[in-house]
């Protein structure tokens, strides 16, 4: 019988049996900050999945159900963190449809429809070889492409402040399924550790193993304090130290250099 009954009812079938008994159980299901087993079963879990240092350096947040709602608590943790406002994106990124992360998409036929979204966000180029805005695609313009943006936070005349962080999907999606080479992931990593930027990883399309490892950040072999992935669980890890006492960019740096030591 089971032979007959497509693969997708019975993992709904298996699903739907397991959320019963969590319903039935009496234990309340929608928690916020409240630990359940079912939750603490779930931590570990997802712990055990991640990059084993990082397991151990980071604490998970649960912010809502959709990916858009893990990049804006990103965002905040970022802001509150570096006291600064601004952002850096890229051409081409997609992170959701709220009024903070639509005002990150490079998309425009999406943005033309709303106005006031969040402001102080400015585009880098991305490692396009097919559109490189430099001209020279390859290597050649992922190098432009580090060399422009590192310059433009050197540069006291550029006219766009120090952001709080800059947001990248290692591979972007709905720009088109764009890897960003191993090499400028690591040196966008060196850029944010010299000017005290934080970094967040988006991999809310391209992890949990679709690129062949388990986040696609692992092939540059750069550690992370900031990542967010898992679509409808909406997870944000990040180093613990972003909630040390005070708060401080200055510890967390020394956690990612310490980390740098090691991975790199
Ligand atoms: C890279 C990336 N970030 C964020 C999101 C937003 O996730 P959600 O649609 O769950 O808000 C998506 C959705 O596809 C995405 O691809």
């Amino acid at each position: 019988m089971l032979a007959q009954v497509p693969w997708r009812w019975v993992i709904t079938i298996q699903r739907s049996t397991k959320l019963k008994e969590q319903l039935d159980s009496g234990l309340p299901y929608q928690t916020l900050d409240i630990t359940t087993e079912a939750k603490d079963r779930f931590i570990k879990r997802v712990k055990a999945f991640l990059p084993e240092q990082f397991a151990t350096e980071s604490v998970i947040q649960f912010c809502g159900p959709s990916g858009a709602d893990a990049v804006e608590a990103a965002i905040k943790l970022a802001k509150q963190t570096t006291g600064r406002n601004t952002m850096f994106a890229f051409r081409g990124a997609y992170h959701g449809m709220t009024n903070g992360t639509m005002g990150m998409m490079g998309n425009l036929g999406t943005k033309a429809r709303r106005t006031g979204l969040m402001s102080d966000v400015h585009f880098m180029p991305f490692p396009y070889s097919l559109r490189c805005p430099f001209g020279l695609g390859g290597d050649a313009g992922a190098k432009q492409s580090i060399r422009y943006i590192e310059r433009l936070l050197n540069d006291d005349e550029a006219g766009i402040m120090k952001p709080a962080a800059i947001i990248v999907e290692p591979v972007q999606g709905e720009g088109g399924v764009i890897p960003a080479p191993a090499f400028w992931l690591k040196e966008l990593r060196r850029i944010c550790d010299e000017h005290e930027i934080l970094l967040i990883l988006d991999e809310i399309q391209c992890g949990v193993g679709k690129t062949g490892y388990r986040f696609a950040f692992e092939e540059a072999g750069i550690s992370q304090i900031f990542f967010v992935f898992l679509k409808r669980l909406a997870v944000v890890c990040q180093c613990r130290s972003l909630y040390s006492t005070k708060r401080s960019i200055h510890g967390m740096l020394a956690n990612i250099r310490a980390h740098s030591a090691v991975t790199n």
